[in-house]
C-alpha cells in the first residue's frame, strides 16, 4: 500500500469517528487534524494518497477545510479522496473541492457521503439521535467503510451519484456559495451568547477550534477579530447547555429549547486535540 494521509476536521466527533474507523482499515495511514496545520502558509505532503474527512456545513465544505485544501501542495499525490459526514441534505462539497483542485490540475478520484447524527440544534423540532439510532447509522457507516477501503486500496475512481446536486438545485448551489462567503466574511458576529446558566467552566474555550472564544472574567467572549469555523463544538459540549445561537430575523434559532449532541465516543479533549500543532 502506498503512503496514505487522512486529514480530518470534526466539531462533535462524527467525522473523527469515521476518520478513525477508516484508519483501522488502511494500515499505515496517518491521521492528521486539519486545524493543527492552518497557521502554515503552505502545507506540504509527500503522500501518494490523500483523503479529507469532514462534516457538511450549510450544504458544503466547512470554512477551515476549504482554507486547508487551498494551502495544500498536492504535487506528489496521485490519488485523492473525500468523505463527507452529514445529517441528510444534498450538498455541493465535492464540487467545491474539485473547483479548488482543478486550478492545480488535480481532481477528486473518489468521494463518499455518510449519513450520521445531526449536531445542529438550531432548528425547530430538532432532537438529538439516541444511542440506538446512532448505533444503526454507524453500523451502516462501518459497512460502507469496508467498501470504501477496497476502493482506496485499489486506487479506483468512484464518484457517488447521490452526493451530487441535482441540476434543478444548481441555483441553490450558487446561493449556498453566497451564504458561505457571507459567513466567512462575517465570522459569526453576534451569533452566539451564553445564558445565565454559564458557570464559567471554560469548556467552550477549550473546544473552540477557531480560537474565537476567550474566557474573560469567567465568561466566554466570542472575539470579533477571529473568524468562527461554525463547528458548534461550543454549543454542543457546554455541560449546562448555556451556549446559544441568537435568533435572526431570517431564521429563528431554537437552541434554548433543544437538546445537544456530541458523538458518544468523542470527548471534549478529543475535539480540542485537533488544535495541537506539531511544531
Ligand atoms: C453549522 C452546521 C451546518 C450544517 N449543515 C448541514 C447541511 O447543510 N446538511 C447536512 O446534511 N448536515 C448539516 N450539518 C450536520 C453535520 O454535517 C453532521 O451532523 C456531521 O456529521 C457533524 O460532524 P462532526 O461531528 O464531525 O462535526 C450541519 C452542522 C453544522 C454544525
Amino acid at each position: 500500500m502506498t503512503k496514505v494521509e487522512i486529514y480530518y476536521f470534526s466539531g462533535t466527533g462524527n467525522s473523527l469517528y469515521v476518520a478513525k474507523e477508516l484508519q483501522k482499515r488502511l494500515p499505515e495511514a496517518n491521521l492528521i487534524p486539519i486545524v493543527s496545520l492552518l497557521n502554515k502558509d503552505v502545507i506540504e505532503t509527500s503522500a501518494d494518497t490523500v483523503g479529507f474527512v469532514f462534516p457538511i456545513h450549510g450544504m458544503t465544505i466547512p470554512i477551515p477545510v476549504k482554507k486547508f485544501i487551498k494551502k495544500l501542495d498536492l504535487k506528489p499525490t496521485r490519488y485523492i479522496f473525500a468523505i463527507a459526514t452529514r445529517a441528510g441534505t444534498q450538498h455541493i462539497a465535492f464540487m467545491e473541492i474539485d473547483n479548488i483542485l482543478k486550478k492545480r490540475g488535480k481532481s477528486l478520484n473518489s468521494y463518499f457521503t455518510l449519513n450520521m447524527a445531526s449536531n445542529d440544534p438550531k432548528f425547530k423540532d430538532y432532537r438529538p439521535s439516541v444511542n440506538e439510532e446512532i448505533a444503526k447509522l454507524e453500523f451502516e457507516v462501518r459497512n460502507r467503510l469496508n467498501s470504501i477501503q477496497k476502493i482506496i486500496m485499489n486506487q479506483e475512481n468512484s464518484r457517488e451519484k447521490d452526493s451530487e446536486f441535482i441540476p434543478a438545485s444548481r441555483g441553490l448551489g450558487r446561493l449556498v456559495r453566497l451564504g458561505m462567503a457571507y459567513a466567512e466574511f462575517n465570522g459569526a458576529k453576534d451569533y452566539f451568547y451564553a445564558n445565565s446558566r454559564c458557570m464559567g467552566c471554560g469548556k467552550c474555550e477549550k473546544v473552540c477550534l477557531s480560537g474565537k472564544i476567550k474566557m474573560i472574567n469567567n465568561k466566554p467572549v466570542w472575539q470579533e477579530n477571529v473568524k468562527c469555523f461554525f463547528c458548534y463544538a461550543c454549543l454542543n459540549y457546554c455541560p449546562v447547555k448555556a451556549v446559544q445561537i441568537k435568533s435572526k430575523i431570517y431564521m429563528k434559532s431554537y437552541t434554548e429549547e433543544n437538546e445537544r449532541y456530541s458523538h458518544p465516543y468523542a470527548t471534549a479533549n478529543d475535539i480540542a486535540e485537533q488544535k495541537q500543532t506539531s511544531d
